[in-house]
């Protein structure tokens, strides 16, 4: 490995998370967890342990059940908060102590109503006590950007001199630009003291539109650690996005370092689509289709000239392949006509391994969206595979539906559900078809759940391409995401419901 080294801090499960309406359950971050090990992340925040018993829990089994990447576990600057994320990271066999306190003066004055030396103090003391529990310790001046240059250097002489092992300098409220942020990793490098046998982080939050300049403006001055989030989540605009990074490193390797790009970083890049889709479905954030690398039409072309030059040599207008990110070239995979063989064949390709349950009720819902739709792509089956059928207990099954709705007609549905106890059928009307098909699921299961949020998007292109429905409900303060494929919206939509409803009586039945 090359001195210049970049460590990934991937913190998707911390910051990423405190995205408003992006909460994660605990088995949902483990599971995100082992994919960014996959991935090859070098760092993962699994969560701020303090701040309640499921970021606790959650933590502690990431730093359990994941091994390899360093478990990373947020603390304020305060013994209790240090105390429980040294707890949670207990049975991680690589852990770190990552305590943050602000140190802009808008910061201490107005949240903390402290004195530059009280907090100094504070820091200095959070560090020395997280070092009682691991070598590993890293130190964040909250709003680090907005803050006085000469205390910062003061401070993170400080911390280091009482252990912090990597100095990380957010931009909390995303307000510099690439050459300010640049100017001021260049600037601590050179005055504190100390710095060199620290790892210098960057923490660059997106509000400005520019979070992921800034991180590669840090690592071009000297920062060899950047925090980042999958799909750029984060709070407000989010973090700088993993995958950006990640490829812009990779593509332009030559802009950082005299060293290839597998020589600065650890990530597997083949495992980006994957991830990033995994979060998305996992959060229930949408990706933009024009989003940079993971976006449906990242490596999309449309004008004639473009795709003249495509097929005459792809380095015309393609500066990175889609297989460096796990896209397979190949598009059309499956059809009515293929066998029960193919099928399972291709979802072992895709890396499921389903049991035998999962299978036989993958392959039934393939035969009936085959039989709507001619062609059907890897990402259909994905979507299929992970919307429907894995870690799912199908307690409700919807048989049927039946929708009447129109301008002038009011919108009617009625449906047949299979349940534990035998078939319920029910009618109703409502405000639109979706909410007429809602209503009769409700009437027919006996559960009133509220709708909280509710969206679509088609998962393929073309008018034949399958919609995917993504519905939050909320019953007793819980909220339970559920997802429905099928060719027709509504159908997506009411699949989507009941597949809520069926995670809501697994939970409590
Ligand atoms: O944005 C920020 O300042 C943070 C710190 C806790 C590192 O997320
Ligand atoms: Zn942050």
């Amino acid at each position: 490995m090359s001195d210049d080294r970049i460590y990934i801090f991937d913190t998707t499960l911390r910051d990423g998370e405190q995205s408003p309406g992006a909460s994660l359950s605990i088995n949902e971050k483990v599971e995100i967890a082992h994919q960014l090990k996959a991935l090859g992340v070098d760092i993962i925040e699994a969560g701020f342990p303090v701040s309640s018993p499921a970021q606790f829990e959650a933590t502690r089994l990431v730093a359990e059940q994941v091994q390899g990447p360093i478990i990373a576990g947020l603390a304020r600057a305060v013994e209790k908060d240090i105390e429980s994320a040294a707890k949670a990271l207990e049975p991680a066999r690589n852990k770190r102590i990552h305590t943050f306190i602000a140190t802009s003066p808008i910061h201490m004055t107005h949240k903390l109503n402290k004195k530059p030396s009280e907090v100094l103090a504070m820091a200095v003391k959070a560090v020395a006590l997280a070092k009682t529990f691991t070598k590993d310790v890293e130190f964040s001046p909250e709003d680090a950007c907005r803050s006085d240059m000469a205390f910062l250097i003061e401070i993170l002489t400080a911390v280091i001199e009482a252990g912090a092992t990597t100095l990380n300098i957010p931009d909390t409220v995303g307000y510099v630009l690439p050459y300010e942020y640049g100017r001021i990793i260049a600037e601590l490098k050179e005055n504190v003291a100390g710095i060199d046998q620290c790892i210098i982080s960057t923490h660059c939050h997106n509000d400005l539109g520019v979070a992921v300049a800034n991180s590669l403006a840090g690592i071009r001055n000297g920062a060899r650690q950047v925090e980042c989030a999958i799909n750029g989540l984060g709070e407000r605009a989010g973090n700088a996005a993993l995958e950006e990074i990640v490829m812009a490193i990779h593509t332009r390797a030559s802009f950082f370092s005299k060293h290839e790009a597998s020589a600065l970083l650890n990530i597997k890049t083949e495992e980006i689509f994957k991830t990033s889709q995994m979060v998305s479905r996992l959060t229930g954030f949408v990706i933009q289709p024009n989003k940079a690398i993971v976006g449906a039409n990242a490596f999309a072309h449309e004008s004639g000239v473009h795709v003249d030059g495509m097929l005459k040599d792809k380095s015309t207008y393609e500066i990175m392949r889609p297989e460096t990110i796990g896209l397979s070239g190949s598009r059309v995979v499956l059809g009515r006509h293929t066998g029960r063989h193919g099928f399972v064949d291709r979802c072992k390709q895709l890396g499921f391994s389903l049991n035998q349950d999962e299978l036989e009720n993958a392959y039934k819902r393939f035969l009936e969206i085959a039989d709507k739709k001619k062609e059907i792509f890897d990402e259909d089956i994905t979507a299929l595979i992970n919307d429907e059928i894995r870690g799912i207990e199908h307690t409700y099954e919807l048989e049927e539906l039946h929708v009447v709705s129109g301008s002038v007609a009011m919108p009617t549905a009625s449906v047949r559900i299979k349940t534990p106890t035998g078939v319920v059928q029910a009618a109703a009307c409502g405000d639109g078809p979706v909410d007429a098909a809602y209503e009769a699921i409700r009437q027919a299961i006996g559960l009133s759940p509220t709708v909280n949020s509710y969206s679509i998007r088609a998962v393929t292109s073309g008018k034949e391409a399958l919609g995917e429905a993504v519905v939050k409900i909320v019953d007793n303060k819980r909220t339970f995401m559920g997802r429905g494929v099928s060719t027709d919206i509504i159908e997506a939509s009411a699949r989507a419901y009941v597949n809520a409803i069926n995670r809501l009586v697994t939970v409590q039945p």
